[in-house]
């Protein structure tokens, strides 16, 4: 079940943006990241919950999707995300946030992916407008956005190919592809 939760849960940049998540949803999936591991048990991860047209169009401009699509600028209105996590990390209970945003996004996701939606952590953000545009205090340092949505994009994995390139495509018929390297690579003692 954990393995096909994993598979499912895919890079999605296409969604059905008239799908609506409610903010409800977004404070469980919220509540999946709080029960993660945390360095020393700190715990510096604060959020912001977007989920609403207005503020989810402040997040999205500040956003870039998928760099390695020279020729796709980012979801068109209508296949936008639904809902926005931002995650942020509190300098007042630590200076560095290590692995843990990872862990949370990663909670996050599969907390989507269970309930039938989909995301995508972003990591390219105009970080000075994004804070200027929803207010963010100086005192939390903007570490990722977690899009999320119902799918309305095929994701399929690959191996990669003898030439080591892991750079991910989109096929004629809009099909997002994503090569993985294989056991044998990554095990190497
Ligand atoms: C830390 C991190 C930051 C990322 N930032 C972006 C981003 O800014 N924009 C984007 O479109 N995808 C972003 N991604 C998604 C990756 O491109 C994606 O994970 C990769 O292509 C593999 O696809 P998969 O998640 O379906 O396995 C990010 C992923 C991670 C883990």
């Amino acid at each position: 079940m954990i393995r096909e939760l994993i598979l499912k849960n895919r890079s999605y940049r296409r969604f059905y943006q008239e799908t609506t998540i409610d903010l409800e949803t977004l404070k469980e999936l919220v509540d999946l990241a709080r029960c993660s591991a945390s360095a020393a048990n700190r715990q510096p991860l604060k959020y912001i919950l977007s989920c609403g047209p207005e503020k989810n169009a402040l997040v999205f401009q500040h956003l870039a999707f998928a760099a390695s699509l020279k020729d796709w600028s980012g979801p068109a209105e209508g296949e936008r995300p639904s809902a926005y996590i931002i995650v942020l990390g509190d300098t007042e209970i630590s200076k560095s946030f290590g692995v843990d945003p990872g862990i949370a996004a990663q909670s996050i996701l599969l907390g989507a992916v269970d309930r039938g939606l989909g995301g995508c952590m972003l990591g390219a953000i105009q970080r000075d407008g994004l804070r200027k545009a929803l207010d963010i205090p100086e005192r939390y340092e903007i570490l990722l956005v977690i899009a999320l949505g119902k799918p309305g994009e095929t994701v399929v994995l690959e191996t990669v190919s003898p030439d080591g390139n892991t750079t991910y495509w989109r096929d004629k018929d809009s099909v997002h592809h994503v090569p993985k390297r294989s056991l044998d690579d990554i095990i190497i003692g």
